[in-house]
């Protein structure tokens, strides 16, 4: 059996300013030739500086979000191309901020999707249950839902991960123990084999919701478990770099 690569990836949201580039550059520094894969998805005016800043490191620049579209009258939208363009290599599609904020559905996270691989980017979906929904007994039935959904069949033999975020976790400190985050990793590891063939061992899940550097290393070694999409604890170097030595 084949095992994904891991990757780490620091999701930095609406926070940053050039002068945040220094910190970028210390993860650079920081990890060295690590074996680990290392994004950091700042906001996306930073992208082109992020890139430049970065190059020849093992640090990819991603972008938070594209459009589904390439070109277009979408007053404040940013494409894949653009983001691609820019130096990007990554997207985060998806979030569960967008979900709820921009009322984004599986069937235009799909599009989404559709849009990064057609400009080369790899797409990291994010997918996760709210509180109500785990309480409710349906976390399982809502996570492969949204990975149905969400993931278009054109996605076979591409790069790409899927994120599992529960909701309830993203900036609450709260986590999932073992067990659940492995349940539910275990879910989606056997819907993404049942949409794309075996090759889909590879596909790294990543877990995502109050990663940080006291429970990195248990997170990540939890079974399925191919990496970490981190917000908060992304925008401080030393805090990315104990997260990243912690795999
Ligand atoms: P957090 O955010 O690490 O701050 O909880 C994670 C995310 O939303 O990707």
């Amino acid at each position: 059996m084949k095992s994904p690569t891991p990757l780490i990836a620091g999701n930095w949201k609406m926070n940053g300013l050039a002068n945040s580039l220094a910190e970028a550059k210390a993860v650079a520094q920081g990890v060295g030739a690590t074996q680990v894969r290392v994004a950091i998805c700042p906001p996306s005016i930073l992208i082109a500086q992020m890139s430049e800043a970065l190059a020849g490191s093992k640090v990819l620049v991603g972008g938070q979000d594209a459009h589904a579209d390439d070109t277009g009258a979408f007053t404040g939208d940013i494409s894949a191309e653009m983001l691609a363009d820019a130096g990007a290599k990554l997207v985060i599609l998806g979030h569960s901020e967008r979900r709820d904020a921009y009322r984004e559905s599986d069937a235009l996270v799909a599009k989404k999707v559709l849009a990064a691989l057609r400009h080369g980017l790899e797409p990291i979906i994010c997918v996760g249950e709210t509180l109500e929904q785990r309480n409710a007994g349906k976390a399982l039935e809502v996570v492969t839902g949204q990975v149905r959904g969400s993931l278009p069949a054109e996605l076979k033999g591409k790069a790409f991960a899927v994120a599992y975020e529960p909701v309830w976790a993203i900036g609450t400190g709260l986590t999932p123990n073992n067990p659940q985050i492995e349940e539910v990793h275990g879910a989606i590891r056997e819907t993404l084999k049942a949409m794309f063939g075996e090759e889909a061992e590879v596909v790294p899940i990543l877990y995502g919701g109050s990663v940080k550097p006291s429970n990195a290393a248990e997170i990540l070694h939890a079974r399925e478990v191919g990496g970490a999409l981190v917000g908060g604890a992304s925008l401080k170097a030393a805090d990315f770099l104990a997260i990243i030595q912690a795999v």
